[in-house]
């Protein structure tokens, strides 16, 4: 439970918000409306403490204004990091020119290019368990779908899926925690991850391929220069660590609620085509990031002395949720049809990825619901969620598979 410790920081409310225990599902989000409600902007004494940004307004500022609020320190709990995520961690004017070297496989033509083999890699999975009237989503279709797709864009061996599935939990399991194990496990898990990508580095140097993404990467010129070896291996880390975990996540998240409410279950049944919209509500209303920057240049922000040095929390799953942004905020409404929410955040950090991962949720829900259009959850007493990225740990589905 967050603890409102009545104190106050420049006038501004302290909290105490643990964001790495596993709670019920849905608490997060439950708890986060409620600090909104206190104020948009909070200091939290977890870690080594930091505000939190919780309305849509803040936290939009705070991520078109790298000026104030830098990229090198992302995680709220870290403000100097012995690692260096490109171009995650990079401020302008340099990410530009990372983005330049990593936009074109995945802007909306070249992702639009992939849907045939997408629906493919959906179909097949669920057609693998859909006559057995059960299945651990979460791991049977939410964390092999994205698996799949992500390692067959980057010709990656498929039989590697599940070594990436594990590291990446780990390192996710490991963000912001205070227990020393899990940071071990960790960093442990990033020198793996780090490691596979030497040896594909040197590999694709050996034997470049035709049509690879990492032999292009090997090539890539940043300006005027060649990409150096710790460029190509930091944006490696960063690809893992951002392509897979989120989808994971978002999926879980969205066959949850709509185990949940079948009159919005019932009507991506009957017109698929509101699932592109159903995405963008979903993603607004269950957003799964917490990223983090750090200040490095005195401010005020909402009446709150933001100081130089600070870190920062861009509650983006707070923001989507903002009363004073969306009407009846907290309502998942598949009539919305706005796709200006910050589940991908804004500005020049704004999500690589976004058009793969609205094109995999697009499908996951297609293909789902017209194999298996009513199903119902089992575990519904264990489900839990844990922070700093949301995720469902687990969700078990069933349904009547003669139907
Ligand atoms: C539902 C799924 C996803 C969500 C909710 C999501 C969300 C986000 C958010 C909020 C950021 C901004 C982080 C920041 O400002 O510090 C981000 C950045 C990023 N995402 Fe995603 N993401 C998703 C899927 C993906 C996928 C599939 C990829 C695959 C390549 C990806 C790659 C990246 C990269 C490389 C960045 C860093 C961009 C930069 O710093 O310029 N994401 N994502």
């Amino acid at each position: 439970m967050t603890e409102i410790t009545g104190e106050k920081k420049g006038g501004c409310p302290v909290v105490h918000f643990d964001f790495n225990k596993p709670r019920p599902v849905n608490d997060y989000l439950r708890e986060l409306d409620q600090l909104r409600e206190i104020a948009p902007i909070v200091w939290n004494t977890y870690g080594g403490g930091f505000w939190m940004f919780l309305d849509d307004k803040s936290v939009r500022k705070a991520l078109h204004d790298p000026e104030t609020f830098s990229s090198e320190a992302t995680i709220p709990t870290v403000p100097d990091p012995d690692w260096h995520w490109i171009p995650t961690m990079e401020n302008p004017p340099m990410h530009k020119l990372y983005r330049r070297v990593l936009n074109p496989p995945f802007s909306p033509r070249a992702i639009r290019a992939r849907e045939p083999r997408l629906r493919e890699h959906a179909i097949g999975i669920i057609e693998g368990f859909m006559d057995r009237g059960h299945a651990n989503y979460v791991d049977e279709f939410a964390k092999a779908f994205p698996t799949k797709v992500f390692l067959e864009i980057l010709g990656l061996p498929h039989e590697h899926s599940e070594q990436f599935v594990a590291w990446v939990e780990t390192v996710f399991g490991g963000l912001g925690a205070e227990d020393d194990n899990a940071a071990q496990a960790m960093a442990d898990a990033q020198a793996a991850i780090h490691q596979y990508f030497v040896d594909l580095l040197a590999d694709r140097k050996a034997n470049p391929r035709e049509d690879d993404f990492f032999t292009s990467l090997t090539q890539a010129k940043i300006g005027d220069r060649p990409i150096t070896d710790e460029e190509f291996l930091n944006m490696c880390d960063v690809l893992v660590l951002a392509g897979l975990d989120t989808v994971k996540s978002q999926l879980g998240y969205m066959m949850y609620h709509l185990a949940n409410h079948p009159d919005d279950r019932a009507r991506i049944v009957a017109q698929p085509e509101i699932v592109p919209q159903a995405v963008e509500e979903l993603l607004r209303t269950y957003s799964i990031v917490m990223d983090g920057r750090k200040v490095i240049q005195d401010n005020e922000f909402n009446g709150c002395p933001v100081r130089k040095g600070e870190m920062v929390m861009l509650t983006i799953p707070s923001a989507t949720r903002d009363e004073k942004a969306y009407l009846n905020s907290t309502e998942v409404d598949l009539d919305r049809n706005d796709a200006s929410h910050l589940a991908f955040a804004a500005g020049p950090h704004k999500c690589l990825g976004s058009h793969l991962a609205r094109l995999e949720l697009a499908i996951a829900l297609e293909e789902w619901h017209k194999r298996i259009p009513d199903y119902e959850i089992v575990n519904s007493e264990a489900l839990y969620e844990t922070g700093p990225q949301l995720g469902l740990e687990e969700l078990h589905l069933r349904w009547d598979p003669k139907r």
